[in-house]
């Protein structure tokens, strides 16, 4: 087998600062749009990140039609129905203003309105058929309002696919963003718990980006067009999620507990889009892979802080809780890596041996969490011994993300992580 020689860095154009929302419309005629779908949440519709967004794309002549209907948890359903909505309009343009599901149901949209397909062609292997994108899309113009996805750097879109309760996504460079629009203004208002979960994704990202399988551990493609965007850690990612594993471990509980602290929550919506560059090339591994079947198969658990009634695990909430036990496992394929985590996240290493890498690094994340005001375990969101087995079992078909281990992972393993995750401290 031939390895994996030459990585690529692909990322959207950035504009970070307090008050950017209102160069959207400017952003948007740079792209020669003149009619655009904004896409956001029910929740954000009336909130100021839209209202700013909307009135930008007037002052600019822009044709501006609101989408609210994007799903906070996108499934199938929400992504078909914001594609009819995209298809129908005729738009030239999307601008996404929300957290990570507004902005993949915009990338959705834009890719099935732009490039019409049976809605599996694009779908990860092995759930579909993982067609490459046949051309450019529209431009995408996204607007973060939760620090934590990253998704306005990335081609990735992830979606819930409801006939087998498991996430999967859709992921092709061309989905990535023309430009990501980061604005502190628009995180102020985030409640605590989401702030602490998004924050914890965020980090997570960074950690899996960093301790990847090396890009040079993977086979060559066939053709550069195959190249997959989550490449393995390479020194491009490497940098961009050093730098968010220390902004963010650095500045995250201030930015929770103080959210008029301008300069700490800055840092980690800044952090996130450094994090989103790190993975969105380095990629993920198993603390994501895992997570997918850990949301889907909620029962009842809500979190502190979001609607009633509405059962419901946070993605970073279900990330999180698997990566203590996933760095004690693929620390010994790299323990140097993961004492370099640990130290970044403020851990002094100087008495640390390798030997003992991976308690190192989950000691530190578990820390973290506990400062945060995260569950203790996957027992603490409704799951118990008798569930694994089926945890296991939407994990498997993650291979995009889980063949990015740096440890490879048999279902066995994967079943003796999900029991370790149970309860963490
Ligand atoms: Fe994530």
């Amino acid at each position: 087998m031939q390895l994996e020689t030459a990585f690529a860095m692909d990322t959207s154009s950035i504009k970070y600062g307090p008050g950017v929302t209102k160069e959207v419309g400017w952003d948007m005629e740079e792209q020669g749009a003149r009619r655009v779908m904004v896409v956001t949440d029910p929740h954000l519709s009336d909130k100021e990140p839209v209202a700013v967004t909307l009135e930008a794309l007037a002052r600019h002549g822009i044709d501006a039609v609101l989408y609210d209907q994007a799903s906070v948890e996108p499934t199938d359903i929400s992504f078909k129905e914001a594609i009819h909505f995209a298809a129908d309009g005729n738009f030239d343009g999307f601008v996404a203003v929300g957290g990570g599901s507004s902005i993949d149901t915009a990338k959705a949209a834009n890719l099935y309105a732009t490039h019409p397909a049976d809605f599996m062609t694009y779908v990860n292997p092995p759930i579909g058929k993982g067609e490459p994108v046949p051309g450019p899309l529209k431009p995408l113009v996204a607007v973060p309002t939760t620090a934590g996805t990253g998704s306005e750097t990335t081609g990735v879109a992830i979606f819930d696919f409801l006939e087998i309760k498991a996430k999967t996504g859709i992921a092709h460079r061309s989905l990535r963003p023309i430009k990501g629009v980061v604005d502190p203004n628009n995180t102020r208002s985030l409640p605590k718990m989401i702030a602490a979960c998004t924050g914890l994704d965020q980090l997570t990202h960074a950690l899996e980006a960093l301790t990847a399988l090396p890009y040079s551990q993977r086979p060559a493609p066939e053709h550069p067009k195959l190249r997959p965007a989550y490449q393995g850690a390479n020194p491009i990612s490497h940098i961009w999620a050093s730098r968010a594993i220390e902004m963010i471990s650095r500045h995250l509980v201030r930015a929770i507990e103080y959210p008029s602290d301008d300069e700490a929550r800055g840092e980690v919506l800044l952090a996130a889009t450094y994090a989103g560059i790190g993975f969105g090339n380095g990629g993920c591994h198993l603390p994501h892979g895992m997570s997918y079947p850990v949301s889907g198969m909620v029962r009842d658990y809500v979190p502190e802080g979001y609607p009633p009634g509405q059962p419901l695990i946070p993605h970073g909430m279900a990330v999180v809780l698997n990566a203590p036990a996933v760095f004690r496992f693929t620390a010994p394929a790299n323990p140097e890596m993961h004492l370099y985590a640990a130290k970044l996240m403020g851990c002094d290493i100087s008495d640390a041996s390798v030997e003992n890498a991976g308690e190192v690094l989950a000691g530190s994340i578990i820390e973290m969490m506990r400062k945060v005001g995260m569950p203790n375990g996957l027992r603490a969101v409704g799951y118990g011994p008798d569930d694994v087995d089926k945890l296991v079992e939407g994990t498997l078909p993650q291979h995009r993300v889980t063949k990015l281990s740096p440890r490879p992972a048999s279902a066995e393993d994967l079943k003796q992580l999900f029991l370790n995750s149970l309860t963490l401290w």
